[in-house]
């Protein structure tokens, strides 16, 4: 059941309606990082905030300092990539914040927030796009799918480490067959 629970979650529930038809819904989990731009321009609560704003429920959040062994994890698919060096350098310059992140089809709703690699190139209104100038320097990373989120969770959270609790606001947040 917790392995159920905290693997991002990607849980499809069905419940009975009145009129016997069936709802489904589709809440997910998914990682989030502040990275240490975002945490050295003291942009913390700014970014949380615009997460909250939208309606997704923090389900964890920790401070870390991040190290050679995770980012190479993490990074696998850059590890050759000749700016690695530079990247992981830019990521252990503080800690960043790691974020659970929930809501309905939360991995695409944040990946669309975070905007595109490249501060200089995303859509003002998202993050990037208004915080970032730089193709490294860009503030936040969101997993990329549903099946990368719970990879990522699982390497940045104990399963301790994230809560399920319902928001209080979820019934004005979604319309009963939404979630
Ligand atoms: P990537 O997974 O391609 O992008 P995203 O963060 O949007 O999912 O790249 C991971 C990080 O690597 C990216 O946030 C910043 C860094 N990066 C560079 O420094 N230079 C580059 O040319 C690219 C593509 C990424």
């Amino acid at each position: 059941m917790n392995y159920f629970f905290y693997f991002c979650r990607k849980i499809v529930k069905y419940i009975p309606r009145i009129d016997n038809t069936l709802y489904i819904y589709i809440m997910e989990t998914t990682l989030v990082l502040l990275k240490p731009s975002c945490v050295q321009r003291q942009l913390i609560g700014e970014i949380v905030h615009r997460f909250e704003r939208r309606g997704l429920q923090i389900s964890g959040m920790k401070m870390m300092q991040l190290d050679n062994d995770i980012l190479r994890q993490h990074y696998a698919h850059l590890v050759d990539r000749p700016f690695f060096p530079l990247l992981a350098a830019s990521m252990k310059a503080s800690p960043v914040v790691a974020m659970a992140i929930t809501g309905v089809e939360a991995v695409a709703v944040v990946r669309a927030m975070t905007g595109f690699t490249n501060g200089r190139k995303a859509d003002p209104g998202t993050i990037r796009g208004d915080y970032a100038m730089s193709n490294q320097q860009n503030i936040v990373h969101a997993s990329d799918s549903v099946e990368n989120a719970a990879i990522e969770l699982r390497r940045f959270f104990r399963p301790e480490e994230i809560f399920e609790y319902r928001c209080a606001t979820m019934d004005y947040l979604y319309s009963p067959d939404e979630y």
